[in-house]
């Protein structure tokens, strides 16, 4: 990284501090020594201008609607690859040759049983718990059973760890679903592929024979690509955090799913589906746009929008082609895609969301797509669980394995009372 230097005046004194270069994107400005050198903290809320660590992972250009994994653009990833191959590249920095590919295929399919003392942690969730929560506490409790993967001073370990996450994380999220509708957990089949043996746990019975349907494998397996990772965002931001105190990476991934299920990150495709129904039909779509313009109300309209896209995002563009793949392939359709086509059409017309530069998220569609699959609106952030699991795996990592790595600590602007007097109560 090649210095430069940014000056900042405070007080009417001219501090200087260095500017990094990245291969690609903004430059930043290194204010690590600020607060040594002026006594004065940044103020930024939601970390809008600030870089939280240096990673060679995942590229986004916001304003052009890239997305790069190690250099390489999701759309070539999604035409080309497989999850498993992305997950390699991920986690190992290059696409793999082919031995290379089979032989991490081979390491995942043989991690994805789970301890079978495991199976009694579902008994004790409601039937109607939702899949995210007992993803956090299953995922959480992982650590309880792998103690031979939680020194994560040991890059074995850290690797073993990684592997074992990804294998189970299918097992886990088909045990949620099953549980859920009553139904018998099945085992993992090694025959099948990642995908094709996921979709096996979740809608196959012991009393038959489940046929994977090679369309449905191949769009499931491009939806995981494009959630496999995507830099510096509130999941993998709260994975890092967690990580930084040295916590174990099996806690760390929990915790990287309970910031996901929040509506305004990984909750947003169930919720853009509940929002597609409820609009119904397209002649509804005019009253719900003027609702999510009225400042007054709290609607907005979900699966739009991105804190970083402020053009098409690429991982939409993708998911819209599957959805016709998938009814394609499926012989079904259903009406909630053309209020979509329809409200996404309407909505970039509107000078509203032109300004703000408010475009379909990765979300948007995907909801559309698991429906016709046949899983229930909530399983989907299950499923987004599942994908970015490799994600959160790969930055924790990377975040342990560099040697400057310290524990995340934000300061804050304190605007609470200063310091006073405790009063007893009787003089309250
Ligand atoms: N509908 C209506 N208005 C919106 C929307 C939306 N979906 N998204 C943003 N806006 C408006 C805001 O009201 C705000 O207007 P203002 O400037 O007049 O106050 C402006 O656009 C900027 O919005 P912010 O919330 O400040 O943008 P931020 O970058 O903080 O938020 C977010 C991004 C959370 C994704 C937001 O766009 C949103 O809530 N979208 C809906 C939820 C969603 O789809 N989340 C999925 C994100 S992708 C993912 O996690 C995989």
């Amino acid at each position: 990284m090649a210095d430069k230097q940014a000056d900042l005046e405070v007080g009417g004194e001219t501090y200087h501090f260095p500017t990094l270069e990245g291969t690609v994107g903004p430059d930043v400005i290194d204010i690590r020594k600020l607060y040594g050198s002026t006594g004065r903290f940044t103020y930024d809320p939601g970390y809008k201008s600030t870089a939280s660590c240096e990673s060679a992972l995942t590229y986004i250009d916001g304003d052009e609607g890239v997305l790069l994994h190690r250099g390489y653009p999701i759309g070539q990833l999604a035409e080309h690859s497989s999850f498993m191959e992305v997950s390699y590249l991920l986690l190992n920095g290059e696409l793999p040759s082919k031995e290379e590919l089979d032989d991490f295929t081979q390491t995942i399919t043989y991690h994805t049983m789970i301890h079978d003392q495991m199976r009694q942690f579902y008994q004790g969730f409601r039937r109607d718990a939702h899949p995210m929560a007992i993803m956090c506490g299953v995922v959480g409790a992982l650590s309880a059973f792998y103690h031979d993967s939680t020194d994560i001073s040991d890059p074995e370990q850290r690797k073993i760890a990684s592997h074992r996450l990804l294998a189970k994380m299918p097992t886990i999220a088909a045990m949620a679903y099953k549980y859920s509708v009553g139904q018998p957990f099945l085992y993992p089949d090694n025959s099948l592929s990642y995908t094709g043996n996921f979709l096996r746990m979740t809608f196959g019975v012991p009393a038959e024979e489940y046929e994977v349907v090679p369309a449905v494998e191949k769009a499931m397996d491009r939806i995981f690509i494009l959630h496999a990772d995507h830099e510096q965002n509130a999941s993998t931001s709260t994975v890092r955090l967690a990580g930084s105190s040295g916590a174990n990476p099996f806690a760390c991934i929990s915790a990287g799913i309970a910031c996901l299920w929040g509506p305004a990150h990984g909750g947003a495709n169930e919720a853009a589906l509940n929002m597609l129904r409820e609009i119904g039909t397209p002649d509804r779509i005019p009253h719900y746009i003027e609702r999510a313009k009225d400042k007054n109300d709290p609607f907005r309209l979900m699966g739009f929008g991105h804190r970083v896209y402020k053009n098409y995002d690429p991982r939409a563009t993708v998911m819209q082609k599957t959805v016709r793949e998938v009814f394609d392939a499926l012989k079904v359709s259903d009406p909630v895609f053309e209020t979509a086509l329809q409200l996404e059409e309407m909505a970039l017309k509107d000078d509203y969301f032109v300004e703000k530069k408010l475009f379909p998220n990765v979300d948007f569609y995907s909801g559309v797509i698991l429906s016709a699959i046949g899983f229930p609106t909530t399983m989907f952030t299950a499923l987004f669980a599942l994908a970015r699991t490799v994600g959160w795996v790969a930055q924790w990592n990377e975040m342990i394995s560099d040697p400057d790595q310290v524990i995340g600590r934000p300061r804050q602007l304190y605007t609470g009372p200063t310091e006073r007097d405790y009063v007893p109560i009787d003089q309250r």
